[in-house]
């Protein structure tokens, strides 16, 4: 008998060794997989799981044969490698990679389906350089002009935000890619961004600054997320209760892991117990005290493990916070299923090429543009942004693209280069790391007086400058200090104006900027940073053989005092006052109130009648756009019913274009403070000269309704609702009413 039971047994665990183990079994249910591998690891395991092993990886469970995660900035493409242990890059020859246009040039567009080619690229570009996490998109709103990284960002309004984020998630962790939705939340400055704490409303966060996190969660099925670097309620971002346990796992039911931002844990209890995943950055980047101790005295570390032993963290949370880094593991680095990517393609060319083509926007235009190729005669280009590599700099979202075609070289290449000079105008010192240095006054004043003597003798003056991706300029870490351009770029515009009336103002910025010769200006576009094919795109807006469609995603205030974070003047409400608050890493903390609550961008200047200088939504085109009769399916909208708005669009123009039909709803009466009106839908439609469309948008009751504290529900009182169509949030073509009730 103990010999058929000895081989029984046998047969038994060799049949069982045969067995794959649930958690690399790839057909099992990732909850399986995940407690199948969490009872096979030890405590040190899971413990190591929840803290980086480096810059930027996490370790897998060596043991177990479950890789690392491989992480990489940024939004806009996949950056150059950084070494494993500091901020340094690699010098790698084999990480150039495709630039792809920043996400304010894909807000710009008012495209998903561009959104969505934007992040299936990217997602194909981390493969093929191996990155399981891409840190991006950054979903933040655009509170104020001056915030450095707007440009990293989709805008002023959560609607725009978020029908953008949901496509471009989608498409990129369809390659098996995760992304990072970033930064988690209310980081809408630069200015002390390691420990401001935020004060705001609940309607300001619910309405504003959580509904684009909320979709790219709940919609876009986000894997992981980035907590911010600061404080809400007197809570850090990377740990704070209030924003990940209780909104983000209990409202949301986020099933992703919640990654810091680099250095923006401070407390081994409140990371443990508040709902943070994986530590990433501390000790690392002067965002905290450079710890040559190394990786094991991160807080989700040794600290964590001593606590944990203590008994004062329960082992369910540990295994739940291990249990959402395995998710993201086996979602990515473990997922075999995946394709293999590619780098630098013509397809991927040709996604950057659309977005920029899309992104340009056209503010005015008195009939200079087009510049036809064959009657533009002598170009004068001038502008340090017409020849600088704008991918350089701006902080993490920086890139080594392959290839990066200038404006200048492409505005040669249309017009002919014996028929366009140029003239630097101005220049900024190189793109250093924290730094705008500055150059000699001199320097400014003759390049100045030479790009004034050649526009005398240029038929026409196409001006490239703007912005750049210098610190005080569109730059991680550091706030704009001031609305007005650098590098004494109004005086030369100004200069050139006198000089030349045929002056084409093409200025590359993240944001909006002050243009105090507006009125002279006869034609300016706004455009965005967009990477290696940037230069094409703008040659072919400014030439005609694209046809500007860009929208503005945020407001142009004429000043600054006309935004909201600026009208009351007070620091505190930018970027806030000093000493205000105790901080957990710091001893005290600043802190920032966002006064103007639920009024940002074009709420603000809707409601307090201060007109923009260009209105959120705004964006012209080479030919012109007829809007027909609003008709609504019903003048009355009930409980959960819907109704539908239809409108026709003709292209009344002699070109083909595209237009971007925008649905804003306002609450007439209502017991509480509500803007005039609000984005509720847009659709960008294509079309011929002559060419005529329908364009329906249905609306339903969530489209009406607002945040209140009192009950923490989504409400909306019965009442009259206008319905507006605009072609911005001013221009408003056609408008009707209905009434909503219970
Ligand atoms: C930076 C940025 C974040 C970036 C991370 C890694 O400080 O705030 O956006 O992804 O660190 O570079």
């Amino acid at each position: 008998m103990k010999a058929i039971t000895l081989i029984a047994a046998s047969a038994v665990s060799l049949a069982a060794a045969a067995q794959t183990p649930v958690y690399l079994d790839e057909s099992a249910p990732i909850t399986d997989r995940v407690a199948d591998a969490l009872s096979r690891m030890t405590l040190e395991e899971k413990v190591a799981l929840s803290h980086a092993q480096s810059k930027f990886t996490s370790p897998g469970v060596p043991r177990l044969g479950i890789p690392e995660l491989h992480m990489s900035d940024g939004p806009h493409g996949v950056r150059a490698e950084v070494n494993w242990n500091d901020w340094g890059y690699a010098g790698w020859t084999n990480d150039s990679v495709t630039a792809f246009p920043a996400l304010t040039a894909l807000a710009a567009t008012w495209n998903p389906s561009l959104a969505a080619s934007y992040g299936k690229a990217v997602g194909e570009e981390a493969l093929y350089r191996d990155k399981h996490v891409m840190l991006g998109p950054g979903l933040n709103i655009c509170r104020t002009p001056l915030c450095g990284r707007n440009f990293e960002y989709l805008g002023e309004d959560p609607y725009l935000t978020g029908e953008l984020a949901v496509p471009y998630i989608q498409a990129m962790q369809n390659q098996g890619v995760a992304a990072c939705v970033k930064h988690f939340a209310v980081n809408n400055q630069e200015t002390w961004r390691d420990n401001v704490d935020v004060v705001l409303s609940d309607r300001a966060l619910y309405e504003i600054y959580l509904p684009a996190f909320r979709r790219a969660v709940q919609d876009g099925g986000a894997w992981s997320i980035m907590g911010a670097y600061n404080q809400i309620w007197g809570e850090h971002c990377c740990h704070n209760a209030r924003l990940l346990n209780d909104i983000l796992r209990g409202e949301w039911g986020f099933d992703g892991c919640v990654i810091t931002d680099w250095g923006g844990a401070h407390d081994t209890r409140q990371a443990a117990l508040n709902g943070l995943d994986l530590e990433m950055g501390t000790y690392t980047d002067g965002l905290q005290s450079d710890n040559s101790l190394g990786y094991e005295y991160y807080y989700l570390a040794n600290p964590y493990l001593d606590l944990i032993r203590k008994g004062e963290v329960p082992m369910e949370v540990v295994d739940e916070k291990a249990g959402h880094v395995l998710t993201l593991i086996f979602r990515t680095a473990m997922n075999r299923n995946k394709p293999w990517g590619s780098m630098c393609t013509p397809e991927h060319y040709a996604t950057a090429k659309a977005i920029g083509d899309e992104s340009i926007i056209l503010l005015k235009n008195n009939g200079l543009l087009p510049l036809l190729p064959d009657k533009a005669g002598r170009v004068l280009v001038v502008g340090d942004n017409a020849t600088r590599r704008l991918t350089d700099g701006g902080g993490s979202s920086e890139l080594k693209p392959k290839d990066y075609i200038t404006p200048l070289d492409a505005i040669r290449a249309k017009y002919g280069a014996e028929n366009v000079a140029y003239a630097r105008g101005y220049m900024a010192g190189p793109p250093v790391w924290g730094q705008d240095i500055p150059v000699p006054r001199a320097r400014l004043d003759s390049m100045r007086a030479e790009a004034v003597a050649m526009a005398k003798d240029a038929d026409v003056v196409i001006y490239i400058g703007g912005l750049n991706k210098n610190a005080t300029q569109d730059c991680e870490g550091v706030d704009r200090v001031k609305y007005s351009l650098s590098y004494d770029q109004n005086t030369l515009i100004d200069e050139i104006l006198d000089a030349n009336p045929n002056v084409v103002i093409a200025n590359i910025s993240g944001c909006a900027y002050e243009m105090p010769w507006i009125k002279r200006a006869p034609a300016v576009m706004h455009i965005s940073y967009l990477g290696t094919m940037g230069g094409a795109s703008i040659a072919d807006a400014i030439s005609g053989d694209v046809n500007p469609s860009g929208k503005l995603p945020y407001s142009i205030p004429v000043r600054l005092a006309d935004c909201g974070a600026h009208a009351s003047g007070q620091e505190v409400c930018f970027p806030g006052v000093e000493n205000a608050v105790p901080d957990i890493n710091r001893g005290m903390a600043p802190q920032v109130e966002y006064q103007e609550d639920i009024l940002v961008g074009y709420r603000w200047h809707d409601t307090k009648k201060i007109p923009a200088l260009f209105p959120f939504g705004h964006g012209l085109s080479y030919t012109k756009f007829d809007y027909g009769k609003l008709t609504l399916s019903d003048k009355n909208l009930n409980g959960d019913g819907t109704l539908t708005a239809t409108i026709s669009v003709t292209n009344a123009g002699p070109v083909a274009g595209k237009e971007t039909v925008q649905l804003y709803i306002g609450d007439d009466k209502c017991s509480v403070l509500r803007p005039v009106k609000e984005l509720k839908g847009f659709e960008k439609v294509t079309l011929a000269p002559g060419e005529t469309t329908e364009v329906t948008f249905t609306i339903t009751p969530d489209d009406l309704k607002f945040y209140d504290p009192a009950t923490s529900q989504w409400t909306v009182e019965p009442g009259k609702f206008t319905i507006y169509i605009g072609a911005s949030s001013t221009d408003i073509r056609a408008k009707s009413t209905f009434n909503y009730s219970k």
